[in-house]
């Protein structure tokens, strides 16, 4: 294994976005990715473990898949919209090639960074692309599991641009406000890639046909990925398209640059009312809480989608 490689795991809930993050990870020589934790989110725990399997078989890669919370901590379950009844929208994928590990995703992640928070073990690098209930779990079982994480990386929020299911929140956190106030006050790194960056990643009709004309079996499934993930929205979005949300988390650690990030105080609104769900940054200090996250507020979007077709060839 090469030295320089991030160790990194993926909390997810496939998902069609979650899969092209999924398939730009495995493709990029500089991560390490030990593991895919799976949570209840876009579609039942069972239905995102299958596809997690598949989506690894698909990609020829065998990474373990381990099994996580089967519902949010508290409050009731909400689904996915845009994925389709398979989770997957389009993409038939071939059967995983072995079960599901059968150490729970939550012990998976209280092990794993126990072990990396030991003297000179290299700490993990956790991306969260769904809600984040295994991970609240985790802090709540063992805080000092923490100190085994060198950064959270996590699609959630929206700032300035509100919400994507109610007018104030954005799924991934609306799906278990309460695990993701855990999170955010664990005192772990993070990097959030809110509503507000992953809208200016827009999978435009040019963009998508650009992925589609690289060809290989990889970019050409992406394209059609994407084309199922248009929200034919021009007005909302400026465009056709889809926000392509999750992959922001893989390409902020592969190609940092690309991005543009703001430091502030952010927390989560969870109690019941209209702003259930909703990510308040405190951008200009006002409440003299430090900063506990860097949030992603701008990208490159021709330089990213340049980056994931490349990734994609090389798969
Ligand atoms: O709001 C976008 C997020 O919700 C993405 O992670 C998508 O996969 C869904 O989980
Ligand atoms: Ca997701």
């Amino acid at each position: 294994m090469r030295a320089d490689r991030l160790p990194l795991v993926i909390d997810t809930d496939p998902g069609v976005d979650d899969a092209i993050a999924i398939l730009a990870a495995l493709a990029a020589p500089a991560l390490d990715l030990r593991a895919l934790t799976v949570v209840s989110g876009n579609a039942a725990l069972e239905t995102g473990v299958a596809n997690a399997g598949g989506l690894l078989a698909f990609a020829g890669r065998d990474v373990p898949v381990h099994a996580g919370a089967t519902r949010p901590l508290l409050r009731s379950i909400l689904r996915g919209k845009y994925h389709g009844p398979s989770g997957m929208g389009p993409l038939a994928l071939p059967p995983a090639n072995r079960a599901p590990d059968p150490e729970h995703a939550v012990a998976f992640l209280v092990r794993s960074l126990r072990e990396a928070a030991r003297p000179g073990a290299r700490r993990l690098t956790i991306c969260a692309i769904g809600p984040l209930t295994n991970l609240a779990l985790a802090i709540a079982q063992d805080p000092a599991v923490v100190a085994g994480i060198d950064r959270i990386v996590l699609m959630g929020g929206g700032f300035r641009t509100g919400g994507n299911r109610t007018p104030a929140a954005e799924f991934n956190i609306l799906a278990d406000p309460h695990a993701a106030a855990i999170v955010l006050g664990s005192g772990a790194p993070i990097v959030m890639a809110p509503l507000d960056v992953t809208q200016r990643a827009m999978a435009t009709p040019a963009r998508v046909a650009k992925l589609r004309a690289l060809g290989g079996r990889y970019a050409v499934a992406v394209a059609d990925l994407l084309d199922f993930f248009d929200r034919r929205d021009p007005d909302r979005y400026g465009s056709m398209g889809g926000p392509l949300h999750d992959p922001c988390t893989i390409l902020y650690l592969l190609q940092p640059e690309l991005f543009t990030a703001r430091s502030a105080h952010v927390e989560i609104c969870h109690d019941a009312g209209p702003a259930f769900g909703q990510t308040l940054a405190d951008w200009w200090n006002l409440t003299d809480r430090e900063p506990n996250a860097e949030i992603l507020v701008d990208v490159d979007a021709d330089g990213f989608f340049d980056r994931l077709g490349a990734l994609l060839q090389a798969l």
